[in-house]
């Protein structure tokens, strides 16, 4: 008979790591993005997310490197269609349906695998949730080339994606600060299917230190070009932010990225130490 998961093992599982941002530029070797998610894995971490906009591939390319050395079955691979990306500067919406299918060949061919378990729409438009879009999804989940289907926003096209019924996952900010109407969304969300959380170390990064890594080099960049979000007005620590999501903000998961080890192991630690890994078996 199996063993009920010891608490920390419970805690890490509701961790996953996003294979992102400088992990698909040369800010970051390829080797040390493979080495990374191997210690994640090692760690007991199980999703790991990315997106063929990420580096135009890099990061998925980098992904299925280490996924060819791992367990086939074990990890959750998640990746994302719909936004095209040639660089920090241009990024361009291709939801249609050729695009999308196109699209997931491509992650398929990168990833090494023959299937992407968690599927998501990648910020897109409201607009682009067409009927036509949501037949190309279902049939391709029926083909197996994708497992479940999910979106990715911070927008209403959350709203409009659950009402289709057709997703279960939903991927989106999830900190202290929010609006209230974008709290009472995840509310909504996460009574219909998963809700994954990012941005969820918003709060703790006034306390970052100067941009010294790769990665907070990549988000001071990503700070200047306007495409990250908000920093909320109360500040918290890493493990305060992390822990907030997954108990007051109701957050299933939380998809962090770092490029550094010893971040690794304390986003780790934070959602399995003792005094937390109690409440999140909760
Ligand atoms: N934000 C989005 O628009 C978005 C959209 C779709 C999907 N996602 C997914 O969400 C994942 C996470 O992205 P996010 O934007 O939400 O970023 P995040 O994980 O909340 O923050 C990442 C930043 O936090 C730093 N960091 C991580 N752990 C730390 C620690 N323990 N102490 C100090 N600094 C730490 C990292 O720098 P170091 O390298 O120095 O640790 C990096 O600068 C992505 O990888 C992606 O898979 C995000």
């Amino acid at each position: 008979m199996s063993q009920p998961l010891h608490d920390n093992a419970v805690g890490v599982r509701r961790l996953g790591f996003g294979v992102s941002g400088p992990h698909g530029t040369p800010l970051v070797r390829p080797e040390a993005t493979v080495a990374m998610i191997m210690n994640a894995f090692a760690m007991g971490v199980r999703v790991f997310d990315t997106a063929p906009a990420y580096g135009a591939g890099e990061a998925e390319r980098r992904l299925g490197e280490a996924l060819a050395r791992l367990p086939t079955y074990e990890p959750i691979v998640s990746t994302k269609v719909g936004l095209k990306s040639s660089g920090l500067m241009k990024r361009t919406h291709e939801f249609e349906p050729e695009n999308v299918r196109r699209s997931i060949e491509g992650s398929l061919r990168r990833l090494r695998r023959s299937r992407v378990d968690w599927l998501f729409l990648h910020g897109p438009p409201t607009s682009a949730l067409t009927d036509a879009l949501l037949k190309t999804l279902v049939d391709l989940k029926f083909k197996g080339d994708i497992g479940e289907i999910g979106i990715c926003s911070r927008d209403h096209a959350l709203d409009a994606a659950l009402a289709t019924g057709q997703f279960t996952l939903f991927m989106a900010p999830v900190h202290i600060g929010l609006p209230p109407n974008h709290l009472a969304r995840l509310e909504r969300l996460k009574a219909a299917g998963e809700l994954i959380a990012i941005e969820t170390l918003a709060p703790a990064k006034r306390r970052f230190p100067a941009p010294v890594s790769a990665g907070a080099t990549w988000q001071l960049a990503r700070s200047l070009l306007g495409r990250a979000g908000p920093v909320p007005p109360t500040p918290m620590t890493v493990e305060e932010a992390l822990n907030w999501a997954l108990h007051k903000g109701g957050a299933n998961r939380v998809i962090t990225t770092t490029t550094r080890l010893d971040h690794l192991e304390f986003n780790v630690y934070a959602v399995t130490s003792p005094s937390t890994g109690r409440l999140i078996t909760a």
